[in-house]
């Protein structure tokens, strides 16, 4: 039976690019080596790492003013090098808090200096994005999340920021066109989008780079990864080239406004039905729910266990929401089919017909 895949990370990734990573996983470019067992200094993986470095850039709209690293230890350790390689120890950093990771963020930053919280949706459980907030010329640099993952807002568009913009993009990476040029510094775990976990992409502005001052441990300063072609040790060698097939996908289909096309009817054929249907609503309340992550509940609880057997007999696969959140949060990642939503919405229908 196919199964649809709509978990929200390590999430679904295209068929193609799983076969061409377990035919390297054998025989890497014709070497007789798996791609896993070759050095990271062999010729061919510096390829690898080049390429992708390469096709970010090419996907993002960037130039020599930016610089491109695929790094470890999760988009969560972004949290942390962000503020040590760009918060002056005297200086202030400003946040915005639109859920769970910006708020681990933001724990992160204050444990390195001086953070203020320009808005914040908390109050609301995180179902909205705030808006209205002026943004302080003398912070170091304002942080923002573009995707809640959990909570399933999306920002519409980018604030225009005086000060260095760094986005949390974990979560919509490449699923549409981002004004990322202009940006300071762009994370993302690589689980959800542009390959499987294990390896993080990190975009910066070469001009923030040292920008703190402080005294930096190697591994956690970007400084030292751009210096070392983001090769300064051994880069995990199977996410890397997992990434550079998924973006080459991504660059096949169309790139990013082929993305943002496909992405835009994929969320709108399933909002849609959440609004028609009687027994589901949305959670997000402003109009800013994600293209990425669709959350919704049951009017009534009574009926979960009846539509979680009719999802389980479509094949239809993580869809549960976080627990923070509760009912049904589906993801809707770049390589999601639309025929995959619409056999959600069928069993949307379904349990609707089985109450008339
Ligand atoms: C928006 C966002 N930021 C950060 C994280 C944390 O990522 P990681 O697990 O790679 O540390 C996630 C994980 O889902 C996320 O969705």
């Amino acid at each position: 039976m196919k199964i649809h895949n709509f978990s929200a990370g390590p999430a679904i990734l295209p068929r193609t690019v799983l076969e061409q990573a377990s035919a390297a996983l054998l025989d890497f470019n014709g070497s007789g080596l798996s791609l896993i067992e070759v050095s990271h200094r062999d010729k061919d993986f510096e390829g690898v790492m080049h390429e992708a470095r390469a096709a970010v850039k090419r996907l993002l709209g960037l130039g020599d003013d930016h610089e491109v690293l695929y790094l470890q230890g999760g988009a969560s350790l972004q949290f942390a090098m962000v503020p040590m390689n760009l918060l002056r120890p005297e200086g202030k950093a400003a946040y915005v808090n639109t859920g769970t990771w910006a708020t681990k963020a933001i724990e992160d930053a204050q444990k390195l200096g001086k953070v203020e919280i320009l808005a914040s949706s908390e109050d609301k459980n995180f179902t909205y994005l705030p808006t209205g907030y002026s943004i302080p010329v003398d912070a170091d640099y304002l942080h923002v999340t573009s995707n809640n993952t959990i909570f399933g807002t999306q920002m519409p568009h980018f604030p225009e920021s005086p000060i260095p913009l760094v986005c949390d993009m974990s979560s919509d990476i490449f699923s549409r066109p981002v004004p990322a040029a202009s940006m300071g510094l762009i994370y993302a775990g690589a689980q959800k989008n542009m390959g499987p976990a294990g390896t993080t992409l990190v975009v910066i502005r070469k001009d923030l780079v040292g920008q703190s001052g402080r005294k930096l441990h190697a591994m956690l300063d970007y400084g030292v990864h751009i210096k070392g072609q983001s090769m300064y040790n051994t880069p995990p060698v199977f996410a890397v080239y997992v990434s550079l097939l998924t973006l080459q996908w991504i660059e096949a289909q169309g790139g990013l406004e082929a993305m943002d096309q496909r992405n835009r009817a994929k969320a709108s054929l399933l909002y849609h039905e959440i609004e028609r249907n009687s027994l589901f609503r949305p959670t997000v309340t402003d109009g800013t729910g994600s293209l990425m992550n669709v959350t919704f509940v049951l009017n009534n609880e009574a009926n979960a266990s009846i539509f979680e057997s009719l999802l389980k007999k479509a094949g239809i696969s993580g869809l549960k929401g976080h627990r923070s959140v509760g009912g049904y949060r589906a993801s809707l990642y770049n390589a999601m089919p639309i025929e995959s939503v619409q056999v959600l919405v069928d069993v949307m229908q379904a349990l609707e017909n089985q109450q008339a």
